[in-house]
């Protein structure tokens, strides 16, 4: 069941759009921020909400890659696999993430740490190969500063 906060917020989103479907993306936005994934459960109580079957609801988040229908890690891990990126050592960095992690594409860490996903163009292509972890962008990267890198994330 959502939570009143979490009721609250996404009310506040409907004042934005000029109908409810029509803020589904961040009503799903709001319940992530609160649970870190969209659980079955969530998603009913949200097609509820915004008055669209649930069948509807997961068309769009299947649609919108930023939004998790299954447990994450603590922290996820973007690496981009676009052009410019894949010309500059994509490759090289996904091994060595992958390496270090244990994981390849679509897994989490073990330990519940990382969620290691591909993201298209992260738009710093002049600064390839880039990765975003969170909310930071990690860019000129090598295959030696990954294990540094990852450090800084409990
Ligand atoms: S291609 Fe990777 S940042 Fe643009």
């Amino acid at each position: 069941m959502l939570s009143e906060e979490e009721r609250k917020e996404i009310e506040e989103e409907f004042k934005l759009y000029p109908h409810k479907q029509a803020a589904a993306i961040e009503a799903m936005k709001v319940v992530q921020k609160h649970r870190g994934w969209l659980s079955d459960e969530s998603m009913q109580d949200l097609a509820r909400m915004l008055e669209i079957s649930v069948e509807d609801l997961d068309g769009v988040a299947t649609f919108y890659n930023l939004l998790y229908r299954s447990p994450v890690g603590r922290h996820i891990i973007l690496v981009c696999n676009s052009i410019s990126c894949y010309i500059l050592g994509y490759n090289e960095i996904y091994q060595a993430l992958s390496n270090v992690l244990g994981i390849r594409f679509g897994e989490t860490s073990p330990d519940g740490r990382f969620t290691l996903l591909p993201v298209p163009c992260l738009g710093t292509c002049d600064h390839a190969p880039a990765m975003m972890i969170d909310k930071d962008l990690h860019r000129d990267l090598t295959p030696e500063t990954i294990g540094k890198i990852l450090e800084a994330y409990k």
